[in-house]
């Protein structure tokens, strides 16, 4: 085409502002999915995030949320990430065993962090991040660790005493430390995703579980489980990844803008969970469904008799050196 019709055309489409629109950009979309109901701190979390993100980025990013493995399961969704087919997760640190990252497992070991603030010394420091680099290999990038809490154990019977738990069959997590931590206690682990923890409670699939009392309330658990110990034997947290491929393929000024959203979110998730924890605790208690019993100072000193061994059985499986850092840590 000669060079003076092309410059008309080019003046026509200014004019008539069909160049401003015909370039106009469809949102990059961030397909978010998890396991949780939205009222839980990494569910709350998750929708901050998107608020954030989209506000961060005036509409250049859309953040689509998929709570209560509406979309993917436990190990699905992890599958889905490396395809591609989902953008951000943000698994329980005691998911990534079968990813072949094996290390994040060391936050599964019972009794191992006293404090809140010993276990944020070890998310927000070296051991943190370098755990989260472990990741890269595998395509993914970690951006944040996400708090939930302390967790509580549950069944049909009392759970006072190590001897309580002889023959239960307790759903975890896929975690080889929380199979040997149920088998320390004289109990049969069987690993099932999150989405099929109630089903099987209520049809005796299996007889009791673990974990922090938002996910017992909001999934409705208490109603199946005569009996919650509040024990604080482990804690349970999350990685929040992305793809990476995705993830450094973002223009740059987008991921910054999405960095801080994201640090905006972290902040916001760990000032809500342990008062979320704390209420869920509460309505367990109103509802009269589970008799709820907090361990003494004796008991508690014989849950961590019987799970001591953990700790050196599993030495192999995360690596020494991640287990003496974090009991350096835990210790200051
Ligand atoms: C579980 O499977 O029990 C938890 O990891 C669910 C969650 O994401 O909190």
């Amino acid at each position: 085409m000669h060079i003076k019709s092309m410059l008309a055309l080019s003046w026509l489409a200014i004019g008539t502002g069909a160049g401003s629109h015909a370039g106009a950009q469809a949102p990059i979309v961030i397909k978010f999915s998890h396991v949780v109901a939205p009222d839980t701190p990494k569910g709350q979390a998750a929708e901050r995030f998107k608020l954030l993100a989209e506000k961060a980025t005036r509409g250049k990013v859309r953040v689509d949320l998929y709570p209560n493995s509406q979309l993917y399961k436990d190990k699905e969704e992890l599958e889905a990430l490396q395809l591609g087919a989902v953008q951000m997760l943000a698994p329980s640190l005691a998911k990534f065993g079968p990813l072949g990252v094996k290390e994040f497992e060391v936050f599964d070991l019972p009794y191992i962090f006293p404090t809140k603030t010993a276990l944020y010394n070890v998310t927000e420091g070296d051991i943190g991040k370098g755990l989260l680099k472990k990741l890269e290999p595998k395509g993914i990038t970690g951006l944040a660790y996400w708090d939930n809490g302390f967790k509580v154990m549950s069944a049909n019977r009392p759970l006072h005493h190590p001897a309580d738990f002889k023959g239960l069959k307790m759903r975890i997590q896929s975690s080889n430390v929380l199979d040997a931590q149920m088998r320390a206690l004289g109990a049969n682990p069987q690993a099932l995703a999150f989405s099929e923890a109630y089903r099987a409670l209520q049809t005796g699939v299996v007889d009791g579980t673990e974990n922090p009392p938002s996910n017992m309330y909001t999934q409705k658990m208490h109603e199946v489980q005569k009996h919650m110990t509040v024990s604080n034997h482990g804690y349970l947290g999350y990685a929040v990844i992305v793809n990476k491929k995705f993830w450094d393929g973002l223009p740059s000024d987008i991921r910054s803008q999405l960095e801080k959203a994201m640090k905006e979110a972290t902040t916001f998730e760990k000032a809500i969970a342990q008062s979320d924890n704390d209420k869920a605790l509460e309505l367990i208690r109103k509802s009269g469904k589970t008799q709820i019993y907090t361990l003494s100072v004796q008991e508690q000193a014989e849950w961590r008799r019987a799970l001591a061994p953990v700790q050196k059985t599993m030495e192999q499986r995360i690596g020494k050196e991640w287990i003496s850092a974090i009991n350096r840590e835990s210790a200051k």
